[in-house]
Parts: structure tokens; C-alpha cells; sequence
């Protein structure tokens, strides 16, 4: 989601220092001293880039196009050689299994029930799950939000409870068969895989905080069922075949009474409500039902090869606004999986399994997220940092300081990481796991709000006040993925050379860019970089230089990027997966012609975009794209 600063979630008010206030009274005297010279240890070239460098070497150069130059067209870019072709697009019928196929209607007129067996809107997060290799697979995506001026025919006007229920069925994942048949790929349709996840599709709730007191409303007294997810941004896969979803900017939905609890407050609740379901849906007003909030904002886990399958939220991994998770394998089997939650100051998470993955997929590992560690990160100066527990009962973590049992633990995640000192982050985004080496990559994709008066200063992981450009951060535990300690460095801080600003100016190698958000290994080790520049800063001011939003490739071992495709006006570029052969991508383009800071005006839909149809009475659509070299070899290299 690309997010506006004048209306973002900024709730950390907590006290816990940062670290240059607790660590490094050297660092602290530069930086408050104002003078370049304390940044040129952050800014320099790819400065604290041990670690990585014996993997070129071996291996040779792994980027093999030639860069697309930045655009602010209306189209996909790509380089010479690829092909790119868009795919299932917001309204295209998945093929339900018994269930009709309706097709999707330029005017938007599609009925809230037609809505539930199309694809959803806001492409984001994605995976290739194989069926059959490279030939056949399931696509199961993330639809993480709505533009309801785009959505409905009239967008808010007359606001209905068929328009709430189109919203809700816009929501959550889609599970779309494909196969590649005469070199193209193609949806399997109708398909006994194809499935929508909505807002009210049942989950159960797994883990410490299933059936807590916290956890129960007037619908679900026994706090064990909830109905739907939403905002399913980015999504790992699990090494037992499901798909692990965030559940982001959940506080969005609900509105509160007139003064949020500090509770609230602390989650970002307020009465100003984007998405207006309250009224329609009374579960959404906090008024009425003050714990279904409690219900969202947990990493979902689904099971794609069994659609009769229900969904799971998984306490244990804690609550937050979560990004996405993605899993690691100890030497000894345990999943670790690692979450961010993307908002101003706040934090990333380790949850480590209890148990060992057990063979047999989804059916044989049904409860093993449900016990397990918890873990908030601290990043300390001098590249090193540790994990610290989040278990109730220990240190801060007691019935004396507001945690009755761990369950309050869980739900509350943030008001206990604020108490255990944990590393107030600049947006922590999408993680990527380089299995090679075992470290572990982050994108905090920018905080403006870094270093104003009121609100903490730069610190080593976050070196950068008035933060506009991001960073890629990362760090390897000590012995396995399960080391309490770690070391850390920055792969690279986004920006632009030519910036007034210092600050804004980076330390990349290769292609500029700005707002990092997904990131993922591909087989070959390229690290698949894309980007998030908020529609209303795109192509102005300190971002003029870098074009739409972007993809880049790039070797962690140099650190050169290098830009592979541009997206159409105001989209974000995300989710990139592919076929296990490395000779397909798919890559979602998410809210092309977005509005700034706004829904996009129902009467004139195509004012910004009208990517991909360019029907003249169409409508901008989110939509994957397939690219694919035009011989056929592996892309980028
Ligand atoms: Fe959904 Fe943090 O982007
Ligand atoms: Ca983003
Ligand atoms: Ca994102």
C-alpha cells in the first residue's frame, strides 16, 4: 500500500531509548552536532558490506540485461529481449469449481457475489505454489486493499450494504490454477484449487491468544472463529506447502468512539474510518464491539492445495500490522519466521517453531506455528543486536505491568516490545531470506518523521533523519536462525547522488531508486527489489529523478542494482514470484492511476491510468504481469 504521511498510523510514543542514546555517546555527539562527517561511515560506498563478498567470486556476474532507462509512461517497461503480458486483472473470473464465471464489467457494475469469484482488487503479495513444475501451478495472491471510487459504479454515493459486501469480497487472497500451454500461460478454468478468501471467510484462531477473554465478541464468544481477513499485504511459503499472509493496516476498518482508548491509540484506531464497512457492518465500530479489532492484524495461514481447508490465524507470531512473514529452516528443522510491521517506529519480529517440521505438508505441520518463541528485534551500534523474548512472565512482561497471561502478550505486542526496548524501525517491509549464507534481508522503505522534534532521532540501523529514500538492512544470527544475538549491516541506502540533501543521497551502486518495499531471491541469488514511492511524492521533488514505480535486480554481493522494468502511472510494483525453472516471472503492478492522497473519482476512472486495457470506457485494474525472455533462458540473467 502506498502510504500518505499526512494521514499514516505514527503511534509509538513509548520512552524505549534509541540506541544512540544508550550505546554510542561517539555517534550521538556527530549526529547532534549536525556535521556530514557523522554520516560518511553510513554513506559510503556499501561501507559495512562484509560478509558477502566471496559469493561473486564463486559464481561469477549474475545480471545479464541491459537497465531500463526511468519512465513516467503509462506502460510497462521491461528490457530488450523480455516480453511482458498482463494477467489476471482485478474482475477476472477464477473458475470456481461448480460456481459461475462472471465476466468483469468495464462500468464496474459487477454484483458483491460476482465480486467473491473474481479476482480480487490491489494485487500484492504472490507465490507460484507448483502442481505439475514449471508447466502448472497455482497462483495464489494477495488483494490487499480497495479503491472504492474504482470499484463501484458512483463510488461512495449511495453507500449500501451491497457496496460494503463488494468491498469485503474485493479483500483478502485468490487461488487461480494455471498452466503453460504454446509458450504462454493461461488460467485453468473452472479449477478444484480455484478459491477467493475474503473478508468473511471463516478462520479459526490458533496459538496462546485462541479463546482469550480478549478474543471474544458478541458473535464469537468463545473467541476461536473470526470472519475474513484484510489488507493481506506481502506472503511467504512455508516448506510445507501453505502461505503465510499479513494482515497489515487492519486499524483502517474500524472506528472508535469519538476519543480512542489508549489501547487504541496505540494501534492506530480512530474515529476517521477510510473504508466506511461500520456502517454497514457493525463488527467494524470498536463502540459496540470492542475486541473484534483484537481478531485482525495476526500473520494468516493458508493452505492452497486444500480449498475445503480453513484458514488459521497464528497468535503465537504476535499481533502487529504485519507486512508479511517468511520462513526459515534451522539445522535441526524448526521454522523461524520473520515479520516486520510497516508503520512509523515500530518493529521487527522472530517467532522460532517449538517443534520440528514434520514431513507429510500442511495436514502433518497443522499446529506447529501455534508453539513457539516470540522475539522483537534490538539493533545496537556496532553491528551487533540481539533478539529479546517476548514471553510473559519475564522481565517487564508481567501481570503488574498490564499482561495477565501470554495470550495479553501476543495481542498486545507492541505495547510489550515498547517496554523490552526494542529498535524503532524506519517501516520495516518485506524480508528475504538468503539461504546461501543465512542472512537476512529487510526493507525499511522510509520515515520522513525520523529525527522532527517530537519524534525519535537517527540511530545506527536507521542513520537517516527526514528519511524519504529507505534502505535495505540485514543481519545473521549467531550459530543458526535461532541465535539469540546477531550481527548487522546495510546492504544499501536508497537515493539519489544528485540530491541536494546529503542525507537523500544513498550510497547505491548501479541504478538510483527510492522506497524499497518487496524483496525476493530468485534461484539464482538475485535479489528482486521493488519499489514504493507514495503516489502523491512519485516523479517530484526528491524522487524527480526516479521515474514510476520500478523493479530492480540486484547482487548482494556488490550491491549493484540494476533496473529491470518500470510500472504505469501511480502503480507500486510487488509480489514477484516464479516458475521453478527461473524462465517465468510473475509481478503484480498494484493501484495503477491511483489517486493522491485519494480515491480516484468514479466519473472519470481513467484520469490517471487506464493500464492495462486502454478500453475507452474501461478502468485502470491491478493486475500480475508475465514476463518472459523472448529465447526462452533464465530472466536477468
Ligand atoms: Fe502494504 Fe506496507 O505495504
Ligand atoms: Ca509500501
Ligand atoms: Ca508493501
Amino acid at each position: 500500500m502506498a502510504k500518505d504521511f499526512s494521514t499514516m498510523e505514527d503511534s509509538n510514543r513509548s520512552s524505549n531509548p534509541s540506541i544512540h542514546e544508550v550505546s554510542d555517546p561517539a555517534r550521538r555527539t556527530l549526529l547532534r552536532g549536525g556535521a556530514l562527517a557523522a554520516l560518511a561511515p553510513v554513506l559510503g560506498p556499501l561501507a559495512a558490506c562484509a560478509g558477502a563478498g566471496a559469493l561473486t567470486a564463486a559464481r561469477g556476474p549474475l545480471l545479464g540485461f541491459k537497465p531500463v532507462a526511468p519512465s513516467t509512461a503509462d506502460q510497462l517497461v521491461v528490457p530488450e529481449g523480455y516480453v511482458a503480458t498482463p494477467f489476471m486483472p482485478w474482475g477476472e473470473p477464477i473458475g470456481v469449481a461448480g460456481a459461475a464465471m462472471p465476466a468483469f464489467r468495464d462500468d464496474a457494475g459487477n454484483s458483491a457475489a460476482e465480486q467473491a469469484l473474481q479476482m480480487g482488487m490491489h494485487h500484492d503479495g504472490m507465490h507460484y505454489v507448483a502442481l505439475d513444475g514449471s508447466r502448472r501451478g497455482l497462483l495464489v495472491t494477495n488483494h490487499e486493499y480497495v479503491d472504492d471510487g474504482l470499484l463501484h459504479p458512483g463510488g461512495l454515493e449511495n453507500w449500501t450494504a451491497e457496496k460494503v459486501a463488494k468491498s469485503q469480497a474485493a479483500h483478502g487472497l485468490s487461488v487461480v490454477e494455471i498452466e503453460q500451454r504454446d509458450g504462454r500461460w493461461h488460467p485453468v478454468r473452472p479449477s478444484r484449487y480455484a478459491r477467493r478468501i475474503t473478508a468473511t471467510t471463516p478462520f479459526a484462531i490458533g496459538g496462546p491468544a485462541a479463546g482469550h477473554p480478549l478474543m471474544r465478541t458478541a458473535a464469537d464468544p468463545e473467541g476461536r472463529r473470526v470472519l475474513g481477513t484484510m489488507n493481506n499485504c506481502a506472503s511467504g511459503l512455508t516448506p510445507w506447502g501453505t502461505v503465510l499472509a499479513g494482515e497489515e493496516n487492519f486499524n483502517d476498518y474500524f472506528r472508535t468512539a469519538d476519543e480512542p482508548t489508549a489501547h487504541e491509540r496505540r494501534w492506530g484506531l480512530r474515529k476517521a474510518n477510510w473504508y466506511r464497512w461500520h456502517e454497514h457492518d457493525e463488527r467494524f465500530d470498536t463502540v459496540r464491539h470492542p475486541n473484534e479489532p483484537h481478531r485482525f492484524g495476526w500473520v494468516v495461514e493458508i493452505d492452497p492445495l486444500d480449498p475445503s481447508s480453513t484458514p488459521v490465524k497464528r497468535t503465537a507470531l504476535g499481533r502487529a500490522v504485519h507486512e508479511g512473514a517468511w520462513v526459515a529452516v534451522t539445522k535441526d528443522q524448526r521454522a523461524v519466521v520473520y515479520s516486520g510491521e510497516d508503520a512509523v517506529f515500530e518493529y521487527v519480529y522472530r517467532f522460532v517453531s517449538r517443534d520440528r517440521i514434520q514431513p507429510g505438508g500442511a495436514k502433518a505441520n497443522a499446529e506447529l506455528l501455534d508453539h513457539g518463541t516470540l522475539y522483537v528485534a534490538r539493533f545496537d551500534a556496532g553491528g551487533r543486536g540481539r533478539w529479546l523474548p517476548l514471553v510473559h512472565g519475564q522481565g517487564p512482561l508481567t501481570a503488574a505491568n498490564g499482561f495477565a497471561d501470554q495470550g495479553e502478550v501476543l495481542i498486545k505486542a507492541r505495547q510489550a516490545s515498547d517496554l523490552l526496548g526494542a529498535t524503532k524501525m524506519d517501516r520495516p517491509e518485506w524480508l528475504a531470506i538468503d539461504t546461501r549464507d543465512r542472512w537476512v534481508y529487510c526493507t525499511l522503505t522510509n520515515n520522513t518523521a525520523r529525527g522532527r522534534p517530537d519524534r525519535p532521532g537517527p540511530d545506527a540501523a536507521n542513520p537517516r533523519a527526514n528519511n524519504t529514500m529507505g534502505q535495505i538492512i540485514r543481519w545473521r544470527e549467531d550459530g543458526d536462525f535461532d541465535g539469540q544475538a546477531f550481527e548487522w549491516n546495510h546492504l544499501l541506502l536508497a537515493g539519489d547522488p544528485a540530491n541536494e540533501r546529503p542525507e537523500a543521497r544513498g550510497n547505491l551502486v548501479g541504478e538510483i531508486f527510492g522506497s524499497p518495499d518487496g524483496i525476493t531471491f530468485d534461484a539464482r541469488g538475485v535479489l528482486w527489489v521493488q519499489t514504493d514511492v507514495s503516489t502523491y511524492a512519485l516523479n517530484t521533488g526528491e524522487n524527480a529523478r526516479f521515474g514510476n514505480n520500478q523493479m530492480l535486480a540486484c547482487d548482494v554481493a556488490t550491491g549493484e542494482a540494476r533496473r529491470f522494468l518500470v510500472g504505469p502511472v501511480n502503480c507500486e510494483i510487488t509480489g514477484c514470484t516464479f516458475a521453478p525453472d527461473g524462465r517465468t516471472m510473475f509481478v503484480n503492478v498494484q493501484h495503477p492511476g491511483e489517486m493522491p492522497r485519494g480515491r480516484n473519482d468514479p466519473a472519470l476512472p481513467r484520469r490517471n491510468s487506464n493500464w492495462p486495457d486502454f478500453k475507452p470506457n474501461g478502468r485502470p485494474r491491478s493486475a500480475t504481469v508475465v514476463i518472459r525472455r523472448l529465447d526462452g533462458g533464465p530472466i536477468g540473467s
